[in-house]
């Protein structure tokens, strides 16, 4: 397997420049002006195309059982959507039930992604409670090259993790060097403001978000804050989605609490008005955080320009328009989720860098290599150098196209951003050497995925308390 890519401008998150990229069974082998590809090897021609690193996608779920029902994709379904929006590497939330004993879930989520996923994938191993068995798993998982973790603050009697063990976790991570993240919301104040609006009859997904308001996002930002800095951990807010949990998050950030932030693509793009439409059409939009007031968009834009905001992630949950409905009496009960893996890189380079003047370093260091940082991939993964595995993207900022349901391959049967315009698609996607994409077309392997195992990162340096 070799390759030569010639022409192209090559775009990392911190260069640039005209380059030719000679590719070598799996990694990239020389990058320098007119490279000779060896004789009968495929050539192919980047001029007038930028070349950036396979993106990374942190925050997917895939497989997913969830609010009485699962998420539709499989792992060869998401992947191959992933690959064809230019995504080359995903980390899904490992995330079995909170009675469910974590390695029954370890053994369930590698076994449906082995010889299933087309691209690169890890886990965000999750933890809803604390034990000697969970400890135990966690250990042996972090020795086996797991090392984030996923808690949520929210979603009581399901996947929420009680302070008590909040605390041990990130005791435990901190020891072992190991990221945490974090859905940071009230899980106590969201049950009472259900219950309370369900009392008054407010039963359509519009009120989905003001049963979890922006306050209630920014105090479980401010809350997981305190808990890192109480135990040194290293952590990393998801899909923060206001300019109050930003600026919970940026204030412990100011005293030296160790905390990234990822924000995901549907809050810089959708509203909450859309959540709003009446019956089914709205319940397409709940997720949670919910979509917000589109005054935040601004917020999220600037900090994602500024690097505030390290990571922009997709939190890919496809629930299909049937499952839809099973909230259309009470918005409690509609699946959370909106799907968004294909179309996370070009939305974030047609609204960002080709509308919105987010720097093409910028662009690329928040959709791959920042991940590929904080999760312990770099430079394997989010990088363009030699030695790097040669996930690439041939990128075609000339092409302009439409996103549909209708021509998307998400397993799902409605798109929440239908009818927005791109301005830019990948034309060739290669993972490891492997051409896995031409022309908005899968023609890779499927099951060829790997499953990446990282080191742990070295305990980063902690400002000491008083
Ligand atoms: O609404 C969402 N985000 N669904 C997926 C679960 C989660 O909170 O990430
Ligand atoms: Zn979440
Ligand atoms: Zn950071
Ligand atoms: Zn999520």
């Amino acid at each position: 397997m070799t390759l030569l890519i010639k022409n192209g401008q090559i775009v990392t998150a911190q260069q640039q420049y005209a380059a030719d990229i000679l590719i070598e069974g799996e990694t990239i082998a020389m990058i320098g002006e007119n490279l000779i590809a060896p004789e009968g090897i495929e050539t192919i021609d980047a001029a007038g195309h930028y070349v950036f690193p396979g993106f990374i996608d942190p925050h997917v779920h895939v497989h997913l059982p969830f609010m009485g029902t699962f998420a539709k994709d499989t792992h060869a379904t998401a992947s191959q959507a992933a690959l064809i929006g230019g995504t080359t590497t995903f980390i899904e939330m490992l995330a079995p039930a909170g009675s469910d004993e974590l390695r029954d879930g370890w053994n369930t989520w590698t076994g449906m992604a082995k010889n299933s996923s087309a691209c690169d994938y890890t886990f965000h191993i999750g933890v809803t409670r604390w034990d000697g068995e969970t400890e135990q798993t966690l250990r042996e998982l972090v020795a086996d090259g797991m090392t984030s973790f996923k808690v949520f603050l929210a979603y009581k009697g399901a996947f929420g993790i009680e302070d008590s063990a909040l605390f041990n976790t990130l005791t435990l991570a901190k020891e072992l060097g190991v990221v945490v993240t974090a859905h940071c919301e009230n899980a106590e104040l969201v049950s009472q403001l259900q219950a309370k609006l369900l009392a008054e009859g407010k039963t359509g997904s519009g009120w989905h978000e003001p049963s979890r308001p922006e306050q209630v996002e920014a105090d479980g930002t401010a809350h997981f804050a305190t808990f890192l800095e109480m135990t040194g951990a290293e952590g990393y807010v998801v899909h923060l989605s206001n300019a109050k949990a930003l600026k919970a998050a940026l204030d412990a950030r100011k005293r030296g609490v160790n905390i990234h932030i990822e924000s995901v693509i549907p809050h810089f793009l959708l509203d909450k008005t859309f959540a709003e439409r009446p019956g089914v059409e709205g319940a397409k939009y709940v997720m949670s955080p919910p979509l917000r007031d589109k005054l935040n968009q601004a917020a999220l834009w600037q900090a994602l320009k500024d690097g505030e905001i390290d990571t922009v992630a997709t939190d890919h949950c496809p629930f299909d328009v049937a499952q839809k409905h099973m909230g259309d009496n009470n918005f409690t009960l509609i699946p959370n989720g909106i799907p968004a893996i294909e179309d996370r890189v070009n939305l974030l380079y047609t609204y960002g860098v080709s509308r919105g003047g987010l720097s093409l370093n910028r662009f690329v260091d928040a959709a791959s290599t920042r991940a590929a940082q904080i999760f312990g991939l770099y430079p394997k993964k989010g990088a363009i150098e030699v030695g790097s595995d040669a996930d690439l993207v041939i990128y075609d900022p000339q092409y302009r196209g439409t996103i549909s349901a209708a021509t998307s391959h998400v397993n799902n049967d409605y798109s929440g951003f239908e009818g927005f315009e791109i301005d830019g698609r990948p034309r060739v996607v290669t993972v490891r050497g492997q051409v896995a994409v031409r022309d908005g077309q899968f023609v890779g392997e499927p099951g060829r995925g790997q499953l990446l195992r990282r080191s742990p990162r070295p305990a980063p340096r902690q400002k000491v308390p008083g």
